[in-house]
């Protein structure tokens, strides 16, 4: 397996291109299978998760074609179609489940395994179920997987509240409801710019939603759905990722295509912590201000409060930060697994639940370090920059789920990065 591995202590000054985003592209793609007209999709990210939900979408009976070095892939899906989606992709991938919206819609019937848990807790799908009984279809489970039922006529429009803003519950519901009978809405929705990215491809494939980007989204049914042309959203997660690179390093990084409404209080707490940003023509402009950045204490929520997704990143500039931080995690129930890994390169953390206490040191030493999860691998990779010494982070297949070219994207701007192939 192959492994990345960083020499800290440089200066990283320049520009650094963001993907489109792909907790975007893994719900945009699902959409493909509301309609029977092609779908095709611009700014893609160059991704495993994206060849995975490729595999799964090609089993299901959609034709999907790469082009432009797979940054736009264009989707058609004829006819009938296959509603089973096999427990041996969806095992891979928990973002797999947004299928289960899509097929129920179309063909009436969707079995779909269930994901399973992950490596930063339990992951259940109630909120989507729920969510889909309450528009009239049967779900049980069976086997390892969700076997649902639309009624008859198809799926009907209800008013569906959510007992927490899940974003994957959210996007199935509305995929659902674009085709359902009726009007649907969605209380409580998830207000995350992926949802808003996904809502505006559905209009232009002819769907009727309202209240996208706020907490109630309402869908007025549809006959059918059409063909439509969509770039996906800049990946947001990617940007804060790389924001914070000049907390580790100074210099000055540009984020291209980087927005600031795209990451909401993220930007408050780094700014607070010392970093000053700043709008250009082309994306945001990112340098630390003093020697080393401040503490400052984070909680994580839903869009548009602090992404969990950046959480990992977030606690690994705060180990080397001038005070002591205290960080919660609201969204997951075990999403502190890169601590021990940051300790092992001389951080000050102390776990007691789902609260993590930071105390910055002056300086982390390069380690061996194992990549426990996707966020938690690149955090890494950012502790590796400021360390003293050689940091070789392990097992990094997290990574290339969703980080395209990380040590590449790295070196362009100075840094001492890079990948050793494994065997
Ligand atoms: C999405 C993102 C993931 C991000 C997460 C939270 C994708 C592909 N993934 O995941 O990167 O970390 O949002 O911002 O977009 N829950 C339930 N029942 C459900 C659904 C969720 O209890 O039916 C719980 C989960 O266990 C978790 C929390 O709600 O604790 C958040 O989950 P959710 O918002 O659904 O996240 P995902 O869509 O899985």
């Amino acid at each position: 397996m192959d492994s990345i591995v960083v020499r800290g202590g440089n200066e990283l000054n320049g520009q650094i291109p963001i993907a489109g985003a792909k907790n975007a592209a893994l719900t945009l793609m699902p959409a493909t299978l509301l309609s029977e007209e092609p779908l095709t999709l611009t700014n893609m990210p160059r991704l495993s998760d994206i060849g995975t939900l490729t595999q799964l979408l090609e089993s299901l009976g959609a034709e999907i074609t790469s082009m432009a070095d797979g940054r736009v892939k264009a989707m058609s899906t004829h006819g009938k179609i296959n509603h089973v989606a096999e427990y041996d992709i969806v095992r891979k991938m928990r973002a797999s489940n947004l299928v289960l919206g899509p097929l129920l819609a179309r063909e009436g019937q969707a079995v779909v395994s269930l994901p399973g848990g992950c490596a930063i807790g339990a992951r259940p799908m109630d909120i989507h179920t729920n969510g889909l009984e309450a528009m009239g279809a049967e779900i049980e489970l069976k086997d390892g997987y969700l076997h649902a039922k639309a009624p008859l006529k198809g799926l009907q429009g209800a008013v569906i509240d959510f007992p927490f803003a899940s974003v994957g519950a959210t996007e199935n519901i509305l995929m659902a409801a674009t085709l359902a009978k009726g009007t649907t809405v969605i209380n409580n929705a998830a207000r995350e710019p992926e949802i808003v990215d996904l809502a505006d491809c559905l209009r232009k494939m002819g769907a009727q939603i309202d209240g996208d980007g706020t907490s109630t989204i309402t869908v007025q049914g549809v006959d059918r759905l059409g063909a439509a042309t969509h770039p996906v959203v800049t990946d947001r997660i990617e940007l804060g990722t790389f924001m914070l690179v000049p907390a580790f390093t100074g210099g000055e990084v540009e984020c291209l295509g980087g927005r600031l409404d795209l990451i909401g209080a993220f930007v408050e707490k780094i700014q607070a912590a010392g970093l000053e940003v700043t709008e250009t023509d082309k994306g945001l402009k990112v340098k630390r201000v003093s020697d080393r950045v401040k503490a400052v204490d984070v909680t994580t929520e839903p869009f548009p409060g602090f992404p969990t997704d950046l959480q990992a990143q977030m606690m690994a500039m705060l180990c080397i930060a001038d005070g002591t931080s205290v960080l919660e995690e609201k969204i997951f129930e075990n999403r502190f697994m890169h601590a021990p890994e940051l300790v092992r390169m001389g951080a000050d953390i102390s776990v007691e639940g789902g609260t993590a206490t930071v105390t910055g040191v002056q300086k982390m030493k390069g380690a061996p370090v194992m990549a426990t999860d996707l966020r938690a691998s690149v955090s890494l990779i950012l502790a590796g920059l400021a360390a003293e010494g050689e940091t070789v982070v392990n097992r990094v297949y997290h990574l290339d789920r969703g980080y395209e070219f990380v040590e590449r994207k790295l070196s362009a701007v100075g840094a001492d990065v890079e990948r050793v192939k494994g065997q």
